[in-house]
């Protein structure tokens, strides 16, 4: 691809070669870095296939409580590859989940957090939250006794806090009980607006490494 003809063309045009040297092919890191330094992009490429995944999915799911559980058999057992896709989503949710956990650790080991990578931190740990709403919102829409009973326990947690906890669960569940508009709110939060958040959050973590640049191990 790199020296081929559309490369030319668009290189003559739009100057790439500079911009990747600088970015890509020889930008600089720490000799010694090991293999847990990959625990970031994997967390990244992790993230890339759950949008790909939860896009092909979208076409056949239904966000409502009576075709919910049959969009998902639907999938399941006639979309063709339906089913791969599927499992890889759910799969890939548990996975990414225990990635950015590694990458929290190796982190938090090495004392990575401290000056100047304060905000590196602060934006991870929101990277973070953001993904295990994600995993839990998603739980929600086949719409199983186990992502029901799942979602009801969950979010009775907020209201341990005093004063407004009862009025965070109606909030968070759009009502008193477990019900279609709190499937509804559900999936809008896991298809847009939780991976609207995760992208900003993303983009803003990946600038402050790039000013600070990696850390040197050790
Ligand atoms: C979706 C979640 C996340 C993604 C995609 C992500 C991605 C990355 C990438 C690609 C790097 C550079 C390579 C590396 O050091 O691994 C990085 C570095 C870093 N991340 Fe994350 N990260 C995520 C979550 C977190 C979390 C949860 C924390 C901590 C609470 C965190 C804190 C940091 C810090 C402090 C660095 C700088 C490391 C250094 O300079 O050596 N990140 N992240």
């Amino acid at each position: 691809m790199i020296g081929g003809p559309v490369y030319r063309f668009l290189d003559e045009r739009f100057r790439l070669t500079p911009l990747l040297e600088k970015n890509l092919t020889r930008k600089l890191v720490p000799r010694t870095l090991g293999w847990a330094a990959c625990l970031g992009g994997l967390s990244l490429v992790m993230f890339l296939i759950q949008v790909f995944t939860g896009f092909l999915l979208l076409m056949y799911y239904q966000p409502n409580p009576l075709r919910a559980w049959d969009s998902v058999m639907f999938i399941k057992s006639n979309v063709a590859m339906g089913w791969i896709i599927q499992r890889i989503h759910g799969v890939g949710a548990n996975l990414m989940i225990v990635l950015v956990l590694m990458h929290m650790a190796r982190i938090a080991y090495h004392k990575i957090y401290r000056k100047p990578r304060e905000f590196h931190w602060v934006s991870g740990v929101l990277l973070f939250a953001t993904t295990t709403f994600m995993a839990f919102t998603g739980y929600l829409l086949p719409w199983t006794q186990l992502s029901y009973w799942g979602a009801k326990v969950g979010t009775e947690i907020p209201g341990a806090v005093p004063v407004i906890g009862e009025a965070i669960v109606h909030w968070v569940r759009r009502g008193p009980t477990i019900g279609p508009d709190t499937l509804g709110f559900f999936f809008s939060l896991h298809i847009w607006i939780l991976p609207a958040c995760m992208s900003g959050l993303m983009g803003l973590h990946f600038a402050m490494i790039r000013r600070t640049g990696i850390s040197k191990p050790l």
